[in-house]
């Protein structure tokens, strides 16, 4: 049977990984990807899959009311939400935008699927919905509590309280995934992996926050692609679960790992202010997701972390037009970098 999917913020990194995925592994299905198209949103991100018959890009507003009803009326099986402004750095500056993407966006999706009778609802959040961990704290379960640092995080955090609620109150069972730092192809150099691989390439510096001693539990993107496509076939209603790396590691060994690896020097490492209320440490129990759907990372750090270097080191043009661009004077108006 054709399954039918309304993939949303497709244009982006992990969604333009998850759709190809889904083309490259499926057969019997077809994707809608709708996709306003903001700073990080690319259109040529799915260049390669454009003239694909399964696949279709809408560029619209997932706050838009009018929009995703005209997209589901038509009848889907399946909502993916990947839209997001994604980025805490400009939470910080712009929280707003990320209010009503994030929260608004998420609302106006499940009140349609809800009118539209949509079987299947897949809300991507975060890690960091959960806040920050102390050093020898257990990584964090579905049951943890939700106590998020920053408007980025507290907007996505709010997506799934929403998502909860919507269940409470209307009987409407969406599935939340909250996955650790994603890294791999198509991701926005604004993030700290492609943006320490690329200004490395280019001799630039390295701008480390703070003392460098933050830890991320990292996953390459095609694992959490792989997960969510599980989630997506076999999980459970009204359920949450974690998708991480198994890979805590702290942000001056990623550095470290990065310079080594491109063969430059550790000079270019620039320490600068911290980013205010900067977690400390976030890390994933991944016990629910191995038990009940099976899955668990394949990509080891080091694998991953070379196919990504490959990648940028393939593809300076779509990277060098980004950084030469919008990216660079947000930068300069911010950071000063
Ligand atoms: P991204 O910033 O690369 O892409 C976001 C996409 O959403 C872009 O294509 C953008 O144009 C689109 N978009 C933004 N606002 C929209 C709107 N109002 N209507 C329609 N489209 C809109 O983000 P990403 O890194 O691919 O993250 C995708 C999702 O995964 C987000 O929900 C994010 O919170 C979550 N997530 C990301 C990570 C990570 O490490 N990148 C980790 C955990 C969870
Ligand atoms: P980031 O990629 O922004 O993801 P998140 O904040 O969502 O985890 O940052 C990952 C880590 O790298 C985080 O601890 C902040 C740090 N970082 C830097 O040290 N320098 C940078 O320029 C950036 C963007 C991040």
């Amino acid at each position: 049977m054709n399954e039918k999917i309304l993939i949303t913020g497709g244009c982006g990194f992990i969604g333009s990984n998850f759709i190809r995925s889904l083309l490259n592994h499926r057969q019997n299905i077809s994707i809608i990807n709708l996709d306003v198209l903001t700073y990080a949103g690319n259109i040529d991100n799915l260049r390669d899959v454009r003239k694909d018959k399964r696949y279709r890009f809408v560029r619209g507003d997932i706050t838009n009311g009018l929009v995703v009803g005209r997209l589901l009326k038509k009848g889907v099986d399946a909502i993916v939400n990947f839209a997001a402004e994604s980025h805490v750095d400009r939470s910080l500056y712009n929280p707003a935008v990320f209010l009503k993407t994030n929260i608004l966006g998420t609302q106006c999706l499940l009140e349609s699927a809800i009118k539209y009778k949509i079987p299947r609802f897949i809300q991507i959040s975060t890690d960091e919905v959960y806040g920050s961990l102390g050093p020898k704290e257990p990584a964090f379960t579905e049951n943890h509590p939700l106590q998020p640092s920053s408007p980025y995080s507290a907007s996505k955090a709010a997506a799934d309280l929403l998502v909860k609620a919507y269940e409470t109150t209307f009987g409407y069972k969406a599935i939340i995934v909250r996955s650790s730092n994603n890294y791999g192809p198509y991701q926005f150099p604004e993030k700290v992996i492609p943006l320490f691989i690329t200004n490395a390439f280019e001799n630039k510096s390295l701008p480390l926050y703070g003392d460098g001693k933050n830890v991320r539990d990292w996953l390459y993107v095609e694992d959490n692609c792989a997960a969510i496509d599980l989630v997506l076939r076999k999980g459970q209603p009204g359920e949450i679960y974690n998708i991480g790396g198994q890979c805590e590691k702290m942000n001056l060994e990623i550095t470290g790992t990065i310079l080594n690896k491109l063969g430059k020097p550790e000079s270019l490492i620039q320490y600068v202010k911290d980013r205010p209320g900067h977690d400390r440490r976030y890390a994933l129990n991944i016990s629910k997701i191995k038990r009940e759907l099976g899955w668990q990372p394949k990509y080891k750090f080091e694998e991953g972390l070379r196919k990504t270097i490959q990648w940028y080191l393939e593809n300076r043009d779509w990277w060098q037009r980004i950084k030469t661009g919008e990216y660079l004077k947000f930068c300069r108006r911010h950071y000063g970098k």
